[in-house]
C-alpha cells in the first residue's frame, strides 16, 4: 500500500464558474486559476503523484504552459491516472476535505464522489468527500479563498 498525500488553495473571484470534484456549482463566484481551479481535483491529483512518487501536478502541467489553461482538471486527472497506471498502480481509496465558508457542497457530495470514482476507475464507495468551513476565520472564513486536503492510498495492480 502507498499513501499520499495532496493540499491546495485558490482564491475566489468573480465571472468564474465553481467547478469541485468535477462538478458544477451554483455559486456567484468561481476559483481562479490557470485550469479550471477544480481545488478539490487538484488535492486528490496531487495525493495520487504522491503516493505513486510522480512528483506533483505543478511538474506534470506548469502554470507557464498555455496548454493547461482554462483546462477541465478532469484531463488532469485522467492524465495523472495514465501515468499510475503505467507505473501498475491502482487507487484503493480517497478522503478528500474541502474547506470553504461558502458553498455548501453536503447535496453535491454523492454526486462528486461518483464522478470522482468514474476518472480513477474505482469503486465510490471508497470516495469519501467531506467539508467543513473554519468559522468565519482567515481568508477562507472571509469567503476569499477555498482549500482542500486528501489523502489517498494506491496498491499494486495485480499482474497479469
Ligand atoms: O466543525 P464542523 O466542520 O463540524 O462544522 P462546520 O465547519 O460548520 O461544518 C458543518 C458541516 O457542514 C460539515 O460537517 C459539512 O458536512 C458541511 N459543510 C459543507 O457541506 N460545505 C462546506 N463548504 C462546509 C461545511
Ligand atoms: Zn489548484
Amino acid at each position: 500500500m502507498f499513501v499520499g498525500i495532496g493540499y491546495d488553495i485558490h482564491r475566489f473571484v468573480k465571472n468564474r464558474k465553481l467547478i469541485l470534484g468535477g462538478i458544477s456549482f451554483d455559486h456567484p463566484c468561481g476559483l481562479s486559476g490557470h485550469s479550471d481551479a477544480d481545488v478539490v481535483l487538484h488535492a486528490i491529483g496531487d495525493a495520487i503523484l504522491g503516493a505513486a512518487s510522480l512528483g506533483d501536478i505543478g511538474e506534470l502541467f506548469p502554470d507557464t504552459d498555455d496548454k493547461w489553461k482554462d483546462v477541465s482538471s478532469q484531463i488532469l486527472l485522467n492524465k495523472i491516472m495514465e501515468v499510475v497506471k503505467e507505473k501498475g498502480l491502482l487507487v484503493n481509496n480517497v478522503d478528500v476535505i474541502f474547506i470553504a465558508q461558502e458553498p455548501k457542497i453536503s447535496n453535491q457530495k454523492k454526486e462528486m464522489e461518483k464522478r470522482i470514482s468514474e476518472i480513477l476507475d474505482v469503486n465510490p464507495e471508497r470516495i469519501n468527500v467531506k467539508a467543513t468551513t473554519t468559522e468565519g476565520l482567515d481568508s477562507i472564513g472571509r469567503s476569499e479563498a477555498a482549500a482542500a486536503q486528501a489523502i489517498v492510498t494506491l496498491t499494486q495492480a495485480a499482474k497479469m
